[in-house]
């Protein structure tokens, strides 16, 4: 579990394919994730859409396996499926690695 987590902060440093996701979505129908989320990760709160910067990698991935596997309403859980696994590591170390100072006073 901790290497993992290890895993996850050496990811954030590059993840170049959580960005391309995060900016552009996925060929698996998954929707840009900064249409909602912002490009800096900042949330939207007019949307209920929670900011994901600087959030842990690790705390990320978990939402979206949680989503996944969800019968929620709202857009999350079919986008959460339309990530792999590795897509969700992926778009996870991205926003971990987005900075934090931009966010809404209330997150
Ligand atoms: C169409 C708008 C929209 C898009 C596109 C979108 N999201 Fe979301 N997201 C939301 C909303 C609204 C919520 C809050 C409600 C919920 O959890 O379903 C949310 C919640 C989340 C959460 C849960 C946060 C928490 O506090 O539990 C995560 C993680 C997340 N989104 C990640 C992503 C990722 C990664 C992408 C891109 C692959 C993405 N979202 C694309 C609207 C969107």
């Amino acid at each position: 579990m901790r290497i993992w987590r290890i895993a996850l902060l050496l990811l954030a440093a590059a993840a170049p394919e959580g960005k391309q996701i995060v900016l552009h979505g996925n060929s698996n129908g998954a929707m840009p994730c900064a249409a909602c989320h912002g490009v800096n990760g900042q949330g939207n709160a007019s949307i209920g859409a929670p900011a994901l910067a600087g959030r842990p990698a690790a705390a990320i991935v978990s939402a979206l396996n949680n989503l996944a596997s969800s019968q929620g309403s709202g857009p999350m859980p079919a986008i959460a499926k339309a990530l792999t696994p590795q897509e969700r590591q992926d778009v996870a170390a991205y926003f971990a690695g987005l900075a934090v100072g931009i966010l809404p006073p209330n997150e």
